[in-house]
């Protein structure tokens, strides 16, 4: 197969890309991002145009100079700032995440951006609900820099994986993926712009099928 600098390919059935889950309740979301928070404003934006049923509860971020909590407020959605250097270790960081989701009646979570690594205190606390966004077409390319890495590799396509959270990192069940082919001029900014129109077209994507799946069977 043969792909066009601008063509994706998603990597899952049709029939599962709908983003309309069959659920009548809207989802109870609460977000987690480090960033620019663009994937927290794709969310909030499928949402807007009734491709997500869902609600935003609360959004978490842990850096201070994060872009996502100014979208938040525009979004009308409230913001909470855990800063991980106030916490003595991972576990006391992450028993502080779950209260704040517990407190804001969160049912998924979604870790859009989400740049620390995360301990069974979280996981166990929301077990096979918490979704990660990562750049790249895994297993490859796992951990931080993941566009750098897959430029200095050499490969041809690269792409971006919605998958539940399990404690390895970026492992765990895979929702959704999408390629992006690199080209010959790619820099690390250019193939990451690429690869995120995919991650805010395959997240919400993502967030409405394991809703699905998750009423149907237990991954
Ligand atoms: C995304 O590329 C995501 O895959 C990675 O961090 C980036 C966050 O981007 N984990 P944004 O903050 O949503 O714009």
């Amino acid at each position: 197969m043969t792909l066009r600098p601008d063509s994706t390919v998603s990597l899952v059935a049709p029939s599962m890309i709908n983003c309309q889950s069959d659920q009548s309740t809207p989802l109870k979301l609460g977000i987690m991002a480090s960033g620019s928070g663009s994937n927290f404003e794709a969310i909030a934006q499928a949402i807007a145009d009734e491709q997500l049923n869902a609600q935003i509860q609360v959004l978490v971020y842990n850096n201070p100079t994060a872009k996502a909590p100014i979208r938040a407020a525009n979004r009308g959605v409230e913001a909470v700032l855990l800063n991980h250097r106030d916490y003595i270790h991972r576990e006391a960081f992450d028993q502080q995440i779950v209260k704040t989701l517990q407190q804001y009646d969160v049912d998924w979570v979604i870790m859009a951006g989400w740049m620390r690594l995360v301990t069974p205190v979280l996981i166990d606390a929301f077990t096979d609900r918490i979704i990660n966004i990562h750049p790249s077409l895994l297993p490859s390319f796992k951990g931080i820099n993941a566009v750098e890495q897959a430029l200095a590799s050499g490969v041809k396509i690269t792409g971006c994986t919605v998958h539940l959270v399990c404690l390895e990192v970026d492992s765990g069940p895979i929702l959704i993926q999408a390629a992006v082919p690199i080209l010959p001029d790619d820099t690390a900014e250019t193939l990451h712009a690429r690869i995120q129109i995919q991650e805010h077209r395959i997240l919400p994507q993502a967030i409405a099928l394991a809703a699905q799946k998750s009423n149907n069977f237990r991954f």
